[in-house]
């Protein structure tokens, strides 16, 4: 009989330092759970002489009532205290709806997989750059209406007490092309070099057909014995992947400071097929990137030898591929986050 008087004030004590439901579940299992001493107790009942059977039966069972009245105490005054949130897990789940591939990136993909497909790698570069590879090593000179402040933004240098874009002789800026990784590439490797450098590029303009962040992917292939034909078949075997096997394409003779000579690529019109309307604004021709010859100042100022090597660079707009690709007729679309225009892709 001691047994069970000693059993009971060592539960009393543990129950006195029990503080949450997790715990006096623990110690309720340990006294009247299926492996509990009071269980143990009642199973060796079996083997106790007959005249005591009946005495210790009334004594486990009082103090296993004892023990579960005490527990549905200290849980009802736990349960008062106890302020944890606590999960149904057997509640519906909130919805999250999945999301999908922006459009731009949806296209700058596949014009990465053409390329990369005819063997062209991919580089990349920095955003921030230097007036150095951004302009000058472009042959972009100082006066060039492409350093204007209203296309260009300027980063204000460390220290400087001028805003930002009003510092003209700041020589940081934001990329305005993919254009200055052509230079840090040709610095870095050895022709024959073949590849596409797609990213971001800034511009300080932004209305129905620019916004001031956009997408451009540029190409260069330098080797001996590169000409425009190399660029024309590359270029038109690009349009005809992305746009079908029957557009037909035309170079339209254009300028670029670092390519010579320049040429516009325009594809004809898929909405009039040639006749002219709105989206062609009349002339049967689209307009879809830039294009030309590597300049030889160029290659001079990226230490490549013009009497060995000719190259050929061109440069996409990716919104603008997207849009025509797409029929988004407000390039800003793409940025605005509305979730039932990104939807539809
Ligand atoms: N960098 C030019 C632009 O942003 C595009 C271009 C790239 C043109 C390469 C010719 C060759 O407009």
């Amino acid at each position: 009989m001691d047994y069970y008087a000693k059993l009971e004030e060592s539960f009393q004590s543990e129950l006195q330092s029990v503080s949450n439901t997790v715990e006096l579940q623990t110690l309720l299992s340990k006294y009247i759970g299926k492996n509990g001493f009071i269980t143990q107790k009642l199973k060796e009942m079996a083997a106790a002489p007959k005249e005591e059977r009946a005495a210790l039966g009334k004594a486990v069972n009082k103090l296993k009532c004892y023990i579960e009245e005490q527990g549905k105490e200290k849980k009802a005054s736990l349960s008062k205290k106890d302020n944890r949130t606590y999960v149904d897990i057997t509640l519906p789940g909130a919805y999250v709806k999945p999301g999908g591939r922006h459009p731009v990136k949806i296209v700058l993909n596949e014009i990465i997989d053409i390329f990369v497909s005819m063997g062209f790698a991919v580089e990349e570069g920095p955003e921030v750059e230097t007036d150095f590879y951004n302009f000058e090593a472009l042959n972009i000179p100082l006066n060039h209406p492409a350093r204007d402040m209203q296309d260009t933004f300027y980063i204000k240098p460390l220290g400087a007490e001028t805003p930002a874009n009003s510092y003209r002789e700041s020589n940081i800026v934001l990329r305005t092309h993919t254009s200055p990784v052509q230079i840090r590439i040709m610095e870095k490797k050895k022709p024959p070099l073949m590849f596409i450098a797609p990213g971001k590029v800034y511009r300080c303009d932004s209305d129905i057909s620019h916004t001031p962040i956009f997408h451009q992917v540029e190409g260069l292939m330098v080797d001996e014995g590169i000409t425009f034909a190399n660029l024309k078949a590359v270029l038109e075997a690009f349009i005809h992947i992305v746009f079908g096997p029957d557009v037909p394409v035309r170079f339209r003779p254009s300028f670029f400071p670092f390519t010579e000579p320049s040429a516009e690529v325009d594809m004809g019109c898929f909405s009039c097929k040639g006749t002219g309307c709105r989206v062609c604004k009349n002339s049967g021709w689209i307009e879809i990137l830039g294009a030309g010859m590597v300049d030889p100042r160029v290659f001079n100022k990226a230490g490549i030898d013009t009497n060995v090597y000719t190259g050929f660079a061109f440069g996409i707009g990716i919104e603008r591929i997207a849009s025509l690709k797409y029929g988004i007729d407000d390039i800003r679309l793409n940025y605005e986050g509305d979730l039932r225009f990104l939807r539809q892709f």
